[in-house]
């Protein structure tokens, strides 16, 4: 989808279809307000009326003074639009601050994932325009929307590509793959890209992360991406969790909960995701991504629940629950960013506990921390990038569910409640002291897939993370 921007008033932009958002409010007054409410449309939020005879495409809008109701109607007034044959759509854009979420609207909404159909159906629509004028007739500084035109889609762009990754079979995205595709992305995008496989996870002792992938044919492999420009205002660590597959391992996952878990790859992609667009983007902010990518699986060889593993940095962990792997994982690589790297800031995504998805529902991203003020940093990142995000918060006596009678601390927490904090705490053993309020962890369990659209997301990985993140980096480290 080409989305672009003209320098002209909209009667003037040449386009087979008009899209106009119509509130239940403006609705009364519009030129084809009989014609409309004959179709029976109200201006319901995302409710979608064509007027073929007028070349017009009618999306309902609830709030006309929220970016969040605009980007979510956007996305369905495109998905719309690709089913039927018109080559191009204009838009009036609205305010200058409103144009980015109808960009996002844009190319998140007509994201479509065909690789495993045997027929693509191509859709005809090829062209979003968009005009500098907005709908009271006053233009906007064309540079400044050509900016915000330029950033708003190498990060939505970023996000689909995220989504892409998420979406690959668990036999196409095996970890030996997943650190192809980072080698590829450091090569078109000048990232340093360093892998370590088994022998290299031996020599650096990272067998917690060695034992989670021990049973699969797909070998593990630990994945550093650096984008490095010349004056960074900061040095930013990211860490994902790339499980390109959760059987759950000998503590087997039942059979309906084992689907989707080529989903449990979505923190490892969403870090990809992020160093791309910062990289595209050209900020001076030094990134580290770091992946580990396992598979986890079952086998003679599997790790077992009453195993003790040592991690890189020499914690002994009693494994009590073998699909408590994301946090093995984890640990080790949180051991070897931080000893590779000193950086102002660590964060994690992971696709880490069901807990978070019952804490906050399905939608949410599990904001986790010792640092309050770094936190609420990060919830209006979220909330201004439009990404859902709660905060999750510690106590004293939470940490104590993960104690160890045998090793230092138990994967699992004693009590079935509270289980993304605790997962949150068993990795707090893994954050050197220096760390502690530089880190903030997001569960992205429930944010990072979905099998129902909603918002701008369709089926399928959603991005989750990238938005935000971008919206925070660009906020804090200039
Ligand atoms: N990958 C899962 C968490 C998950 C569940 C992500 C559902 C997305 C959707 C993780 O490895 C896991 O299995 N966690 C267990 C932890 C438990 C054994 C303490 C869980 O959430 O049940
Ligand atoms: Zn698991
Ligand atoms: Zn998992």
């Amino acid at each position: 989808m080409n989305v672009k921007l003209y320098n002209k008033p909209l009667e003037q932009i040449d386009a087979e279809l008009t899209l106009e958002f119509v509130s239940a409010k403006t609705l009364e007054t519009h030129p084809h307000y009989a014609l409309l409410t004959q179709a029976g449309f109200k201006g319901e939020q995302e409710q979608i009326t064509p007027l073929h005879e007028h070349r017009l495409l009618i999306c309902g809008i609830d709030n006309t003074l929220s970016d969040e109701f605009y980007r979510s109607a956007m996305a369905t007034a495109v998905k719309a639009a690709m089913n039927y044959t018109y080559t191009s759509l204009k838009c009036a854009q609205y305010t200058s601050e409103r144009f980015s979420a109808l960009i996002e609207g844009a190319v998140l909404g007509s994201y479509k994932f065909e690789h495993y159909k045997s027929e693509s159906k191509p859709s005809k629509l090829s062209d979003i325009i968009f005009s500098n004028e907005n709908s009271d007739g006053i233009s906007n500084e064309i540079d400044l929307l050509e900016a915000t035109l330029n950033q708003t889609l190498i990060i939505a762009k970023a996000t689909n590509f995220v989504r892409t990754l998420v979406n690959q079979t668990p036999y196409d995205m095996t970890p030996q793959m997943m650190a192809v595709t980072a080698d590829q992305l450091a090569g078109s995008n000048h990232l340093e890209c360093t892998i370590l496989d088994v022998n290299g996870l031996e020599e650096e002792k990272m067998n917690a992360m060695l034992a989670v992938g021990r049973a699969s044919h797909n070998p593990p492999r630990l994945i550093h991406l650096a984008y490095k420009p010349k004056n960074p205002r900061k040095v930013i660590t990211l860490v994902g969790k790339g499980l390109t597959y959760d059987s759950g391992g000998l503590s087997l996952k039942a059979a309906a909960s084992m689907v989707t878990m080529k989903m449990d790859k979505a923190g490892a992609c969403a870090v990809m995701g992020i160093i791309k667009a910062v990289s595209e983007l050209k900020l001076d902010i030094e990134i580290h991504a770091f992946v580990g990518a396992v598979e986890n699986m079952i086998g003679g060889n599997a790790y077992k629940p009453d195993d003790v593993l040592v991690a890189k940095n020499g914690k002994t962990i009693e494994v009590r629950n073998t699909d408590a792997e994301g946090r093995l994982v984890l640990a080790d690589v949180l051991g070897y960013a931080q000893e590779n790297v000193k950086a102002d800031y660590i964060f994690d995504y992971a696709t880490l506990t069901g807990a978070c998805m019952v804490a906050l529902g399905p939608y949410t991203t599990g904001i986790m921390g010792h640092n309050e003020a770094l936190k609420q940093e990060w919830l209006n990142a979220a909330e201004q990038s439009g990404e859902y995000c709660g905060n999750l918060p510690f106590n004293r006596h939470l940490k104590k569910l993960i104690k160890s009678d045998l090793a230092d601390v138990c994967n699992v927490s004693s009590k079935p409640y509270g289980g993304a904090i605790t997962a949150t705490l068993f990795l707090d053993n893994f954050i050197d002291e220096d760390m502690k309020q530089k880190w903030v962890h997001f569960d992205i369990a429930g944010s990072a897939y979905t099998e129902s659209a909603w918002d701008v997301h369709t089926y399928g990985g959603t991005g989750a993370g990238v938005r935000m993140s971008l919206n925070w980096l660009m906020e804090h480290c200039k």
